[in-house]
């Protein structure tokens, strides 16, 4: 439903009851409202003029703000978003397509402020609020320990919040797992305003909570992590090769090395700029990797020169910022990436796919101007050996890796964004016969809209049209339960957005 001029009035009203004035900011002060807005807003493409704004954002700054933003959202009919990063792929914590559809006003609810991180490095876990970065966990912990780390994605930038609840995939994961795997306990805002950790919000929500995306349980404002053991020192290197250095032939063996080396060993590629850049994180010394790399890939002609022995929090400035000696305090810098127009979609690879199809690729599509970077995660090790069940996330035993393409671009203007966006639509459709099937398989924390948006049926999001559209891409045979959990949690259905889990239809 509709809410009005008066209802919007009646919610800010309701906020002004417990929130201070100065954290509310709506468009009637345009020059702070929008340097709130534009704060975190990662992806230009998602704040042109014509991107339907916010009635108002709360920069909450207490526990207590969350929730009363909850309960006034609720009373007054206006739709909250919730911001952590900012990172989403398709801008959904602070813009929208679909409730622009439905003239719905939304206000969003930013947990910035809320970025406290306590490290217990004797018990190896932490607590860590949603408004952190991961760079900012990567260098408490660091602080805190040189034999700790905590598994988790490469950008810096990226928020705790929406990165745990979709999953969080990174470097450490063949070792270790997803963040998500790593979640001990956490604290919730629900649909009715309560608070609840672990204990009171019972399994079935703890569950979804860790890796069942973002938005559409409640609002998380905290996390309990564990931390993992990592040697004192790690080895990483990054090695480039362009076609004429046999990149294709490369790629093509590392497919069927890079998935099932030891745990210890994560190697990954670029493809930018017609070149592959072969990045590893080795945990151990320079020489013993050098031994693993003669013994699975000899072609790669990997040295002693290319490693660099450096700190696990040293590593994760290295998958930040392709370098590692940039200071360790710029894992700090909140605005330390620059933005840019964004379209990604993603596949999940199953069989390696042959020589003869990359060389194809290679020259259809990857020397074209508009050719966007790929890249190329490895599955395998302990991914493999997790149920599909355990969390949300599906995507276990049988994935070889992950394929991104990642089209970043600075220009302003839809022909330039036309042409980058049909590039990697284009190469998404030819790559369909080499990628995973039935469903053509995509992780939740790369947001693709393409999959198709939601709708509503009566009051509430259509199960069947999210089923069929992106719910059993993004989570195949765990669909159903999230939506289960959302009928139990948010049967009203107040936290939605394009791609939130709808509640179970209503029996007939
Ligand atoms: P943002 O604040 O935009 O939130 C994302 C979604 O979660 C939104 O729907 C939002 O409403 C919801 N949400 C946010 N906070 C919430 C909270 N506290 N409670 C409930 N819902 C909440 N992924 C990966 O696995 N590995 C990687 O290496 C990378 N690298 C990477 C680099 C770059 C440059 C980008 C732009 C993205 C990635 N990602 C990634 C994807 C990233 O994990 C994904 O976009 C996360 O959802 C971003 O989390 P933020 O909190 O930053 O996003």
């Amino acid at each position: 439903s509709l809410a009005s001029t008066a209802a919007i009035d009646e919610f800010l009203g309701c906020l002004s009851a417990d929130i201070p004035s100065r954290l509310i900011q709506t468009p009637a002060t345009p020059s702070s409202y929008s340097a709130l807005l534009l704060s975190t807003a990662r992806n230009l493409r998602y704040i042109l003029p014509d991107t339907s704004k916010p009635l108002g954002i709360i920069a909450a700054t207490e526990h207590a703000h969350v929730q009363t933003t909850v309960r006034c959202g609720r009373r007054h009919g206006v739709r909250v978003r919730v911001r952590s990063g900012g990172h989403d792929y398709e801008g959904l914590s602070y813009a929208s397509v679909h409730l622009h559809k439905h003239n719905e006003p939304f206000a969003v609810l930013d947990l910035a402020t809320l970025r406290a991180i306590h490290v217990d490095p004797a018990r190896a876990e932490a607590w860590v609020e949603s408004g952190a970065t991961l760079g900012e966990l990567y260098y408490a912990v660091g602080a805190a320990s040189r034999s700790l780390g905590f598994p988790a994605g490469s950008c810096p930038t990226v928020g705790i919040g929406g990165h745990l609840s979709g999953g969080g995939f990174g470097s450490l994961a063949r070792k270790y797992g997803l963040s998500a795997d790593n979640v001990l306990d956490a604290l919730v805002v629900d649909a009715d305003g309560r608070l609840m950790n672990r204990s009171s919000m019972g399994e079935d929500l703890f569950w979804a909570i860790r890796g069942g995306g973002g938005e559409s349980f409640g609002v998380v404002l905290s996390w309990k992590v564990r931390l993992v053991p990592v040697p004192e020192t790690v080895t990483v290197f990054s090695i480039v090769r362009s076609r004429n250095q046999s990149a294709i032939e490369l790629i093509t063996k590392w497919q069927e090395m890079a998935p099932v080396s030891p745990q210890e060993l994560y190697l990954r590629v670029l493809v930018l700029n017609q070149q592959a850049n072969f990045q590893a994180l080795f945990l151990g010394r320079c020489g013993d990797l050098r031994r693993l790399m003669q013994d699975r890939f000899p072609e790669l002609g990997m040295t002693e020169q290319n490693c660099r022995e450096v700190s696990w929090v040293q590593s994760t400035v290295f998958f930040g910022f392709s370098a590692t000696s940039i200071p360790l305090v710029q894992l700090l810098n909140r605005s330390s990436n620059p933005r840019y127009y964004l379209k990604v979609k993603s596949d999940h690879v199953q069989e390696p796919i042959p020589r003869d199809v990359w060389e194809s690729i290679w020259t259809a599509w990857l020397e074209k101007p508009e050719a966007a970077l790929l890249m190329l995660d490895p599955y395998g090790g302990l991914m493999s050996s997790i149920s599909p069940s355990e969390t949300p996330f599906p995507h276990r035993q049988g994935n070889l890796y992950q394929l991104q393409y990642y089209s970043f671009w600075y220009e302003n203007g839809t022909a330039v964004a036309e042409k980058r966006m049909s590039w990697v639509r284009g190469l998404h459709k030819e790559m369909e016969p080499y990628v995973s099937k039935n469903p053509r398989a995509v992780y939740v924390n790369y947001r693709d809209l393409d999959l198709g948006t939601n709708e509503l049926d009566g009051d509430v999001t259509s199960y069947e049209k999210a089923r069929v559209s992106w719910g059993d891409k993004y989570f195949k045979g765990n669909f159903k339960r999230l939506a289960a959990v959302k009928t139990m949690v948010d049967p009203h259905d107040f936290f939605r957005n394009e791609q939130s889990i709808p509640p179970l239809p209503a029996a007939k």
